[in-house]
């Protein structure tokens, strides 16, 4: 069966309020940071540490987290490669919209697979999506294990764990990669504060 809108006799609405009208008050433009990288290696805390530097310097943002939104929106997901790639599709879909509401948007999903990662980057603009590897290596990630869920999956207490039992995929061309798992915070901070200016979005 064709589920398409077309077939669903669904037709789009379009706003009077415009992405670029909403860019215009808010004095500067949306986009999608989306962070990607292993467990432990440290996705949402970097993400975090950019929001609060963008916010201190009056930037709308808002942060998507894997372990937040799978309280919710995402609560009936699993950790199968079908459930990863339907999180990563909701996420990539809710990304969307912040973006369109002005907002700079920065996700933190292990997001392991590298095509689901590129059909999120098709469903905007080119320059609207900014990937982040968080580079850290498993070792790493593995000998900090700040939630114990290394030595869980090594016990085979969770099956189909990333980087373990489960693949990630390493992106092969990312707007930036931050060695998250050898540089200060601070650092790691800094290099995405300075890839945002050089892409012009932010000053
Ligand atoms: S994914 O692959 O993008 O859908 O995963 P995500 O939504 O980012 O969720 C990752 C967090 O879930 C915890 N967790 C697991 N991770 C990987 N594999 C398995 N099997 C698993 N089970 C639970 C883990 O705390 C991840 O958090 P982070 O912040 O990445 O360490």
């Amino acid at each position: 069966t064709d589920l398409s809108p077309t077939f669903k006799h669904i037709v789009w609405h379009h706003a009077t309020v415009t992405r670029i009208r909403r860019e215009a008050l808010n004095g500067h433009r949306g986009a999608i940071l989306w962070f990607t990288g292993l467990s432990g290696a440290g996705k949402s805390t970097l993400a975090h540490a950019v929001e609060e530097e963008l916010h201190q310097n009056g930037y709308r943002t808002f942060v998507l987290d894997g372990d937040n939104i799978r309280h919710g929106l995402c609560s009936d997901l699993g950790f199968t490669p079908e459930d990863r790639i339907e999180n990563i599709r909701r996420v990539g879909e809710v990304a969307k919209l912040f973006m369109q509401a002005g907002i700079i948007v920065l996700t933190a999903f292990i997001s392991p697979y590298r095509v689901e990662r590129e059909r999120v980057r098709g469903l905007v603009e080119h320059g609207d999506f900014i990937e982040i590897y968080c580079d850290s290596p498993v070792e790493i990630c593995e000998s900090r294990d700040v939630k114990g869920l290394y030595k869980k999956a090594r016990a085979g207490l969770i099956p189909e764990f990333t980087g373990i039992s489960s693949p990630y995929e390493t992106p092969l061309n990312p707007e930036l990669i931050v060695s998250t798992g050898k540089t200060s915070l601070e650092s790691c901070v800094q290099q995405v504060i300075d890839e945002l200016k050089l892409r012009g979005i932010i000053k």
